[in-house]
This record gives structure tokens, C-alpha cells and sequence, in this order.
């Protein structure tokens, strides 16, 4: 392998505030935890201790050579009771954009990423149609505070995740399995992003800024048939991309709904991204309505097929719905001796620059292992070993290959043949 990245592609690094920071008790999956459901037990409260570390953190990612890092704020945090702000953390928060910058890293900031504070959890967070003016409330207070410091947002992260895994499949909080209930969710989503949207643009307007990008972090997998000459096969292969993301990133992106996404005031025809964020990771083989991996291929420790071409596969869909510039907003591997994750960057990079496609910003998910979700701390993806003993920071492998593609450029058969002549574990293996 031997490649140069696109010219003009940032490298960079994405994490959410929930699964770093640690500190705060009173979100939706702290209470998750309380109930026993994180699988090592782990304590989101703790996480890598972020909120304490940040400096830390932004030292070593200089030294990395990061351009652009994807970073989200603790709505529990900023807004512990329903309408209370917490003016300390939103200087907390000031203080580390201000740190990005002056080290000439450029932010996006996510307004929202699986996380709710308790108080709205209780109102029924996103299943009500009415507690979306609670975002809304909470989306302007943090332009307002933070829309200097910050030209580039991420209104939502991945929607249908949240949908799906919360109100269908009920793995996550509030534990609920109903379509309806996920369909309603979805569609209040698509809402809350249109309408969050048109709001940072204008907030920032009114603050002197005319030149604001938002867009919605879109979860996006690669589905193929189980057996491509199977009419079933295929039938369900594009019928789960079509529930699962297919019509959620029509009405986000344009206003267009169809089932699951019912009908809502604000989801009108219209444009509602200024980039595609995209967050891709795998791709799922279908046979019926469910999530399958197909015998024999390369997987990663959670079990998830390694799929590069999936990632300009997505990239192309979103852009033949809505041309605009391409942000992938996350992409990593769970990896937890880091074995092969220099080669998965270097694959799904090679893939990026050979596109065509206008994609122009790559955040690494993540930079420092995290807390994950139902995982806990049992699932590293990170550049960075972090020691859950001692919180101590060490760069991978892996994070060395990293820091050596964004000074060089790209990846030389050098660079190639010293982190990533490895083989992937295949399915079946044990991985
Ligand atoms: C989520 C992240 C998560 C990552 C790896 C994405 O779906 O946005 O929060 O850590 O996948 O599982």
C-alpha cells in the first residue's frame, strides 16, 4: 500500500462528553448503570476522567499532529435542573474550545449525543413531541456561549442509534421496545434537527458570524444481501437499510419523510445539512429482518465486520441525495490490544483518498480508549491506552502510525509494512 491523502483532507480525532468526561450522575446513562446494565460494570462517572485531564488530553494531541477534533458537551452537566444552567461548566467548556484553537485545531462541537439529562428523561425525552423546545432552549444557550469559539456543529449523533437501540431493541435507556415508540422518536428527531438547524445558523447571525456549517452525525452501515442471487435476501437487505437509516437521513438531510419518519410541522422539503457527517464502522449481512456477519470475514473484537469500501460506499449515497462536502465523523475499531487498528485506519483511508468524493475531514474514533456504552470500559477503540487503575496515558502503536500519516501525508509502503502488515481475526476465530 502506498497512498498521499487528498489534498485538503483534515485528520483528526471524535469523542462525546459522556464516554470521557466522568463527573456528572444525573444523565439517563448513569441511571442505566445504577440498574446493573453496563456488562463490566463500569461507572460512567468515572470514565477517563476527561473533565480533570482535558489539558493533558490536548498536549498529547498536539503532539499527535491532530487538525480538527469532534467534541461534545454534557447536556446534564450545563443544564442539571430544567432550566438552570451551570454558568462554571459552560466556562469549562469556553476555556477548552479556547484551547483548541489557540493550538490551531479546529472544533466541531456535538449539541447531542445519546445523553439526557435526567429531568428531561423524565419528561420523556425525545418521545414527546413538546420537550423538543427543551433542546432548542438548551442548543441556543450553547451558541450563545460558546458560537465564538465555534463555526461547525453537530446538532445530533446518530439518531437512528439512539432510536433503535432505546425504543426498539431496549439494550439501552429508557429501555423500551416498540416501533411506534421508535418511529415517533425518529421522526421528533429529524424534527429536533431541522428546527436546531435553522437556530445555530441564526444565532450565529446575530452574533456577526455568516459563515456557520451544521449537519447531524449520521450513523451510516453498509447492508448487503446474505446471498445476493436470493430475492428475500435482497428484499430485506434493503428494507432494513431503509428502517434503520435510509428515510431518517432523507428527512434530516431533506425534508422528505417515509415510513418510519411520520409527519411533523417542522419536516418540510427543503435543506438541512451543510456537510454530511458520517459515522461508519461496519457493514451487516442480511437474510431476514435482522443484523447478521457473513461467515469467514474480517472482524473486529466486538465482532463487527471490517468493511473499508463501506465507508466510500455511505459517503456516495449521502452525496447523490444531497451534494455537499463530507465529513466522517467517526470511524475506528474496537481493538483492544491494538493489534490491527493502524491497518484499519490505513484501509479506510486508502479507500477515502482513492473516492473521488469530496471528503474532507476524518475524525479517528476514538482518540483516548472511552467509556462504551453497554461495553463499559471493556471495548478499547482508542489511539491512546488509558489505564482504568491509574487513568495513566499511554500513545498505541497505532497512535504513533497515526501521528506519522498526518506528518508524512499519507502512507508510504514503509509506514505500511512497520505498523499494519497484520492479519485481521476472522469470524468464527474467537475475535
Ligand atoms: C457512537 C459512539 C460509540 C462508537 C463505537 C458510535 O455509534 O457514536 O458513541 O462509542 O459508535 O461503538
Amino acid at each position: 500500500m502506498n497512498f498521499q491523502l487528498k489534498p485538503g483532507l483534515l485528520l483528526g480525532a471524535a469523542s462525546s462528553a459522556t464516554q470521557i468526561e466522568g463527573g456528572v450522575q444525573n444523565n439517563n446513562w448513569y441511571a442505566w448503570y445504577r440498574q446493573g446494565r453496563i456488562k463490566d460494570g463500569s461507572d460512567p462517572s468515572i470514565a477517563t476522567d476527561h473533565y480533570a485531564r482535558w489539558r493533558e488530553d490536548l498536549e498529547l494531541m498536539g503532539g499527535m499532529g491532530i487538525q480538527c477534533c469532534r467534541i461534545g458537551v454534557e447536556w446534564s452537566r450545563i443544564e442539571p435542573e430544567d432550566g438552570v444552567f451551570d454558568d462554571a461548566a459552560i466556562a469549562h467548556y469556553r476555556e477548552e474550545l479556547q484551547a483548541l484553537v489557540d493550538r490551531g485545531i479546529r472544533p466541531l462541537l456535538t449539541l447531542h449525543h445519546f445523553s439526557n439529562p435526567l429531568w428531561l428523561e423524565e419528561k420523556g425525552a425525545f418521545a414527546k413531541r413538546d420537550n423538543i423546545t427543551y433542546f432548542l432552549r438548551f442548543v441556543r444557550k450553547m451558541v450563545e456561549s460558546v458560537g465564538d469559539l465555534v463555526s461547525e456543529y453537530i446538532t445530533i449523533n446518530e439518531p437512528n442509534v439512539y432510536a433503535y437501540k432505546g425504543y426498539f431493541e431496549g439494550a439501552w435507556p429508557p429501555g423500551r421496545r416498540n416501533l411506534l415508540e421508535a418511529s415517533r422518536v425518529m421522526t421528533n428527531l429529524a424534527a429536533a434537527h431541522i428546527e436546531a438547524y435553522g437556530l445555530i445558523r441564526k444565532t450565529r447571525l446575530q452574533m456577526g458570524y455568516p459563515d456557520t456549517k451544521v449537519s447531524f452525525a449520521n450513523h451510516l452501515r453498509a447492508f448487503a444481501p446474505k446471498n445476493p442471487a436470493d430475492p428475500v435476501h435482497r428484499f430485506w437487505a434493503s428494507r432494513t437499510e431503509q428502517l434503520f437509516q435510509g428515510s431518517l437521513t432523507r428527512a434530516m438531510c431533506t425534508g422528505r419523510t417515509a415510513f418510519p419518519i411520520g409527519r411533523h410541522p417542522s419536516i418540510v422539503p427543503g435543506q438541512y445539512c451543510d456537510f454530511h457527517a458520517i459515522n461508519y464502522y461496519s457493514r451487516s449481512t442480511v437474510s431476514a429482518l435482522s443484523d447478521g456477519t457473513a461467515e469467514g470475514c474480517p472482524v473486529n473484537g466486538l465482532g463487527w465486520e471490517i468493511y473499508p469500501q463501506g465507508i466510500v460506499e455511505m459517503a456516495q449515497k449521502v452525496y447523490s441525495l444531497l451534494p455537499r462536502p463530507i465529513y466522517i465523523t467517526e470511524n475506528g475499531t474496537c481493538d483492544n490490544d491494538d493489534r490491527f487498528r493502524a491497518r484499519y485506519i490505513a484501509e479506510h483511508l486508502q479507500a477515502i483518498c482513492e473516492s473521488g468524493l469530496p471528503i474532507v475531514r476524518y475524525y479517528h474514533w476514538c482518540f483516548c480508549d472511552n467509556w462504551e456504552w453497554l461495553e463499559g470500559n471493556s471495548a478499547r477503540f482508542g489511539l491512546v491506552h488509558v489505564d482504568y487503575g491509574t487513568q495513566a496515558r499511554t500513545v498505541k502503536a497505532s497512535g504513533e502510525f497515526y501521528r506519522q500519516v498526518i506528518a508524512q501525508g499519507g502512507v508510504s509502503e514503509e509506514l505500511y509494512s512497520r505498523f499494519c502488515d497484520v492479519p485481521y481475526p476472522t469470524r468464527g476465530e474467537g475475535a
